[in-house]
């Protein structure tokens, strides 16, 4: 009876542990990690549990390296490796599969106030390293709000990252500028880490 076995919780440790177990794509490690750092943030703002959001930042994308351009399965898959590794923590696991909405092939919805924040908070790593990738100094400190602003209006820039997953922060408390502010200030303080 291996249910019974179960983890329900998972600690950042542990986390690494399967980060770097499944996620081999440099890129891919960037993102999370930043996925990650903005989650922590976020989650001291909102006076939530930093570790938990912190976590669930970092194993989003946990089967991109093994879904590779079907992304029928993506989330899913994440949630099945989880498992396999025997975890079980719904909350982690819905806002994992909710992020998918619009991509993945099933029903993937966002619908609690973690799943929207986890799908603004991945989508606005994209629109923040394509940034940084054209600033002179290629470095996060001294981004300005208005900056982000203005490439996330202009739908040519990054034109794959979901803006509407980032507007929609706004219905969850809190500003579209507190949050971008939120967002640089965590990737600054890992900026020797992800190479900003
Ligand atoms: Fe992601």
């Amino acid at each position: 009876m291996t249910f019974l076995l179960m983890k329900t919780k998972i600690n950042r440790e542990d986390a690494i542990v399967l980060w770097n177990k499944y996620l081999k794509t440099e890129y891919l490690k960037l993102h999370t990690r930043e996925s990650e750092a903005i989650m922590r943030k976020l989650a001291l703002h909102f006076g939530e549990d930093e570790e938990f959001w912190g976590v669930t930042g970092l194993l989003h994308d946990l089967d991109m390296d093994i879904i590779g351009n079907d992304y029928k399965e993506h989330g899913y898959k994440t949630v099945e490796i989880l498992k396999k590794e025997g975890y079980d923590i719904p909350e982690m696991f819905e806002a994992i599969i909710a992020h998918t909405e619009g991509v993945s092939g099933y029903d993937a919805k966002r619908k609690t106030k973690f799943d929207f924040i986890l799908a603004a908070a991945e989508n606005i790593t994209g629109i923040i390293s394509a940034y940084i990738a054209i600033k002179p100094d290629k470095k996060i400190e001294g981004t300005k709000v208005s900056s982000l602003k203005k490439k996330l209006k202009s739908k040519a820039f990054a034109a794959s990252v979901n803006r509407p997953f980032i507007y929609d922060i706004e219905n969850q408390g809190i500003e579209l500028s507190v949050f971008l502010s939120i967002a640089i200030d965590a990737l600054t303080e890992i900026a020797d880490e992800i190479g900003m």
